[in-house]
């Protein structure tokens, strides 16, 4: 499939109202609950003409394209260590790992019914317009935005890790400013000011070894007591660090590394910046990814993987995988909730339903089969790291090749790297097109403004939508680093997938005669263990308040957004077309 492609099957001509569930007489009320009808989703799908050339395993190769990426190359590392926000699953993280896969499961085979019943691009707000209705697709849109526009803060800031990973393998032959930058440059202010923190404790530990051992004492247990992972500055006194010719106020106050204009902190991502003008620019101008090329993608990164675990099964002692679960259950939770990023992506399988040859039994085998190898990947990923490192020397931004360094094994950090890099660049490209889409097709059934649907007259491409994501994506650098971007991601995610779930439990109901190629085993069953165990994550691993909050908000501007413009746009819309069809009828 080509990006080309999917922007022809974006654009698709608009449907008539009249393709809207909905009547003249309809109530106020019921309109926003108008569906769209599946039937005529198919007629137009089938009008459309994509080849139909997929089969089960280029489904997998799709779904390991769009799964690996962030999830594990950087968020591993702090759900098994923690951060100052939240604790840590340590080793435990592969139960953690089992847990989001099966919630993801449970949604997957919702999913699969939807994907093969209406085999059309355009995913859950797509399904959800034909099942739920106006209300339900605005909301589920609305979370596939935060999703793709959220999410991909998380990737391009990892991609920038390794990047920076790379270069520094250079120091010495390629300039400072490449190898070893200003860490505000290269980091958001979160990250520099954790960073700083950590560079400035390790300075200090340093120095009180030296101090110790010049003594005669027993440096042994210093660095150990100075665990960065546990910082608490009561532990200091600035008067006594003073004293020791250190600095305090770098240790206490990272924040003090960085330059600031007036009060506003110049902290900056700048590799991820111009990495997605990049890619902002491709998706302006229309790339051609073509299935060659995502696969060439994914084996670069299962192979830097499977070197990962090659290499480092030989480093792993036993003895970091105890404690195995140092914050029990919550732990257990927290690692979950973050790691179910690690599976995002695999939806977008059911995206390629119109390009399958046999939709009816590739589509399930497609997405449980990528979720179960992305799981024993994953799992095997995880118990190396913990097992060849202690904990609390996990690096958290570039987990896996920064491990591979502490061992030593610099080429294959270096490996490492460059495979992260363009593994987590493809996953870039799919969640930055899966952002434009969305707006598209939101503004296409008339929910957003025109702009987002216009396209461009040479590329044919969404360009508007190109650069609105770019920017809003760059944006989000500046204020969001990648483990609180993951956090709202997530919660996004798992609430679309609770819709999904539903839309299934509720067309099964409401349209009980439909063929449904694919039948999701044990309806209500399934369904219902897919919303609990979604809701579960949330529940009992959402790591921060603060995400609920700005999800809060979010929620908020979407609604009023959809009360006040999306749904009066839309009738306005449906009248008018519906006088037009009148007038018409009458000549
Ligand atoms: N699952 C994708 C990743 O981990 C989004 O980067």
């Amino acid at each position: 499939m080509t990006v080309k492609d999917m922007d022809k099957n974006a654009h698709t001509p608009h449907m008539p109202p009249t393709e809207l569930m909905d009547s003249e007489h309809s109530s106020v009320f019921s309109r926003y609950f108008r569906k769209k009808c599946p039937d005529e989703l198919i007629r137009t799908a089938n009008k459309c003409q994509l080849n139909k050339t997929l089969n089960a395993f280029d489904l997998i190769v799709l779904g390991i394209g769009a799964v690996i990426g962030a999830g594990i190359f950087a968020l591993a590392g702090t759900a098994a260590v923690g951060s100052s926000g939240h604790v840590g699953a340590g080793p435990a993280l592969i139960v953690s790992l089992i847990f989001a896969a099966l919630a993801c499961s449970f949604s997957a085979l919702c999913y699969a019914e939807f994907a093969s019943m209406i085999p059309v691009a355009g995913s859950a707000f797509t399904y959800t317009y034909a099942t739920l209705g106006e209300i339900a697709a605005w909301f589920i849109g609305w979370m596939l935005v935060l999703e793709y526009l959220i999410g991909n803060i998380t990737v391009v800031s990892s991609w920038s890790g390794y990047l920076m990973n790379f270069l520094a393998g250079f120091k010495g032959v390629l300039p400072d400013f490449l190898t070893s930058p200003p860490l505000w440059l290269v980091n958001n202010y979160s990250l520099a000011v954790e960073k700083y923190r950590k560079v400035s404790i390790s300075d200090f530990t340093t120095l009180l070894e030296s101090k110790y051992q010049a003594l005669g004492l027993d440096a042994s247990r210093i660095k150990e007591l100075f665990d960065p992972s546990n910082f608490n500055p009561s532990m200091f006194n600035p008067a006594a660090i003073d004293s020791l010719g250190f600095n305090s106020n770098l240790l206490l106050h990272p924040e003090t590394h960085i330059p600031h204009l007036g009060p506003i902190p110049l902290c900056i991502d700048l590799p991820a910046i111009i990495f997605l003008g990049f890619i902002t620019y491709l998706l302006f101008v229309g790339i051609k990814e073509s299935t060659r090329f995502t696969f060439a993608m994914v084996l670069t990164k299962l192979l830097v993987i499977f070197l990962f675990i090659g290499v480092g099964m030989f480093y792993v002692r036993p003895e970091n995988w105890v404690p195995f679960a140092p914050n029990g259950f919550k732990g257990i939770f927290v690692g979950a909730y973050l790691i179910f990023f690690a599976y995002i992506g695999f939806d977008a399988v059911s995206t390629a339903a119109e390009e399958t040859k046999n939709p009816q039994r590739d589509m399930p085998i497609g997405i449980i089969g990528s979720l179960v190898i992305c799981t024993l990947i994953y799992i095997a990923v995880v118990a190396v790291l913990t097992g060849i490192i202690p904990l609390n020397q996990i690096d958290t931004h570039a987990p896996i090749a920064a491990a591979m360094t502490s061992i030593n094994q610099n080429w294959v950090a270096f490996l490492i790297s460059i495979g992260a890099i363009a593994g987590l660049g493809s996953v870039l490209v799919v969640l930055q097109l899966g952002g434009t889409r969305v707006l598209y097709a939101m503004s296409r059934d008339k929910l957003l403004p025109g702009a987002f649907s216009k396209v461009h007259p040479k590329f044919k491409t969404p360009h508007l939508n190109a650069i609105l994501v770019g920017v809003g994506v760059m944006f989000g650098t500046l204020i969001l680093d990648l483990n609180a971007a993951a956090e709202l991601c997530n919660i996004g995610t798992l609430t679309a997938f609770m819709l999904v779930c539903a839309g299934v439990r509720v067309l099964r109901k409401t349209d009980p005669t439909r063929e449904r190629p694919f039948k999701t085993p044990w309806v209500p069953v399934v369904p219902i263990l897919g919303i609990l165990t979604c809701l579960a994550l949330i529940v009992l691993g959402l790591p921060t308040i603060k995400t609920l909050v700005i999800f809060g908000i979010w929620i908020t501007i979407g609604m009023t957004l959809y009360f006040v413009y999306g749904h009066k746009k839309a009738t306005k819309h449906i009248n008018k077309t519906r006088e037009e069809q009148k007038i018409a009828a009458n000549n």
